[in-house]
């Protein structure tokens, strides 16, 4: 059993981690409490997911994961993107940034809504170099939220391909297709060729 320290502090991200690695054969270890927030300053989503990697090996000694994600639209060149936790300001809600986005593409026809969740996945070593794995999950958004499941921007996001947005599906229908489930299953992928 390969064994990881996880990086995250957030719930919602650690059970989705959770759910799809357990099934293939990696366990994600508690990331301890003693170790303090990181300051998510690089600009970009790897930049990112390397700094919070680093940190917990440097304070656990022990390989570490992370995983950094963006909600990257097209009508808005890009945007939110590495800036998606923070887009309606520096201590916004889920409900903020989503309230940010409908505002944002108000009056853009639904052809040109499309976007699409990146994910990167980094583990970091004590003794060498990282793995950096990417998943991307194409959508687009809707005019309103709808669906009480998941968090962040699922209740906009529709997946492509059909009707329902990412907070309508069940999570291990979420799990199937996301952006961060590829990324996961492209690092099991990595392992395996080491
Ligand atoms: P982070 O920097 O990787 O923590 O994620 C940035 C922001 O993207 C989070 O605050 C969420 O709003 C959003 N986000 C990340 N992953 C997902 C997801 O799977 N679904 C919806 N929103 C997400």
């Amino acid at each position: 059993m390969t064994t990881f320290v996880l990086a995250t502090a957030n719930p919602h991200k650690a059970n989705e981690m959770r759910a799809v690695l357990s099934g293939l054969g990696i366990e994600l270890l508690e990331r301890p409490d003693h170790v303090g927030e990181v300051e998510e300053d690089a600009d970009t989503l790897e930049g990112n997911a390397l700094l919070k990697a680093r940190a917990l090996v440097d304070a656990t000694g022990q390989p570490a994961i992370a995983d950094d994600t963006g909600l990257f639209v097209d009508a808005l060149e890009g945007r939110p993107g590495v800036f998606s936790a923070r887009f309606a300001g520096e201590n916004a809600t889920y409900a903020d940034n989503v309230a940010k986005l409908l505002s944002s593409l108000e009056g853009i026809t639904a052809a040109r809504r499309t976007a699409r969740f990146r994910t990167v996945v980094v583990v970091a070593y004590p003794e060498h170099e990282p793995l950096v794995v990417e998943g991307i999950l194409e959508g687009t958004i809707g005019v309103e939220p709808r669906g009480d499941h998941g968090f962040g921007y699922d209740p906009v996001f529709i997946p492509e391909g059909g009707e329902q947005t990412l907070a309508e599906m069940t999570p291990d229908q979420k799990n199937a297709i996301s952006h961060r489930a590829r990324a996961l299953q492209r690092l099991v992928e990595v392992l395996a060729q080491r």
